[in-house]
């Protein structure tokens, strides 16, 4: 996409911002294309998370949403964690309280949750063990078969994994991104139709996974050529795949990397309208004023952080 003489502009103050702040710029697959071209490490969820501890930089501009940018500042209490929007919430995020899990937890006394990364600190500080759409599965398998585990909040994401761990003993929030679960198995089918030899790749938080997954094991949808995966393992499998085709079920930001990495291949919307309003809020205007005027620090209070800690280095070391 041409950048405008302006976007040149502050794409330049920009970097000169973060050298005189020793600043880095993290963007997740879902920003917008001028914010995924100027980002210092651009990613999944997980990969994000581990970037904010590898980098030696002061300052983290946090390219995404809340969660993301509480989740950066709980990992580094020493760096300064900035948002460039303080409205690009989740709603997957918004789906559970702490109140609401502490609930859950009295009604299943001794049984492990597990919480996705897209929660508050508070939900986490609740938790045992955080994960990201890329770990989710290796993690469940970390725990003890006996344990009873409640898994929240996604409840795709959790069939998905109760599916491929084939433990019966998860007990699922009922909680859903309205983004993801917009993507319907008929428009996936409706694509699929016209483009018989694309590759599948669906996110496992999408509406259209747990029918995606039952229609692979029943043959429907070719066995080799359907993958639910997270967005940076999307990212890989569109570059190692032999196919020239590729239909994605998930957030419609993530083809703009996809096409650049792969210029010959075609990459087809399964649901174009799957846009997510909270990651497009960030635009490069937002970035500079963050950096500029140190707005919007994210800090998460000390007895939250500690606990939430836990959790989140659990999802860091495994997978
Ligand atoms: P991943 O990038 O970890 O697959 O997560 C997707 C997502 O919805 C982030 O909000
Ligand atoms: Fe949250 Fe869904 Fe947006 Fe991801 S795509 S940030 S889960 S609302």
């Amino acid at each position: 996409m041409a950048v405008t003489e302006m976007q040149n502009r502050i794409i330049e103050e920009i970097q000169e911002w973060k050298e005189k702040r020793n600043a880095i710029l993290l963007a997740h697959n879902y920003q917008l294309p001028e914010i995924q071209d100027i980002a210092d490490v651009l990613g999944d969820s997980l990969h994000l998370a581990r970037a904010t501890i590898d980098t030696t930089a002061d300052v983290i501009v946090f390219c995404g949403v809340h969660f993301m940018a509480e989740t950066a500042a709980i990992l580094n209490p020493e760096k300064t964690v900035l948002l460039p929007d303080l409205e690009a919430g989740c709603s997957l995020a918004d789906s559970i309280t702490a109140d609401q899990l502490r609930e859950w937890k009295a009604e299943h006394p001794g049984a492990v949750v597990v919480a996705y990364v897209n929660t508050t600190a508070e939900v986490k500080a609740e938790s045992d063990y955080c994960c990201t759409s890329s770990n989710a599965v290796d993690i469940v398998r970390s725990i003890p078969e006996d344990k009873e585990i409640l898994f929240l909040p996604d409840m795709f994401l959790g069939s998905f994994v109760k599916r491929e761990t084939g433990r019966e003993n998860i007990h699922i929030w009922m909680g859903e991104c309205h983004v993801h679960a917009g993507i319907a198995p008929h428009q996936v089918e409706g694509v699929l139709a016209q483009h018989p030899k694309a590759d599948l790749l669906v996110h496992p938080e999408c509406g259209c996974s747990t029918s995606s997954m039952f229609l692979k094991s029943e043959g429907v949808l070719p066995e080799d050529k359907t993958h639910i995966l997270s967005t940076g393992n999307m990212l890989k499998h569109s570059k190692n795949s032999q196919a020239d085709e590729f239909i994605i079920a998930t957030e419609v930001g993530i083809i703009h990397q996809m096409q650049k990495q792969n210029p010959e291949k075609q990459f087809l919307a399964a649901n174009p309208e799957a846009i997510c309003p909270f990651m497009k809020m960030i635009t490069l205007e937002k970035v500079l004023a963050t950096l500029k005027e140190n707005k919007h620090v994210i800090t998460v209070p000390a007895d939250i952080a500690d606990k939430a800690k836990l959790s989140i280095d659990r999802m860091v070391s495994i997978g």
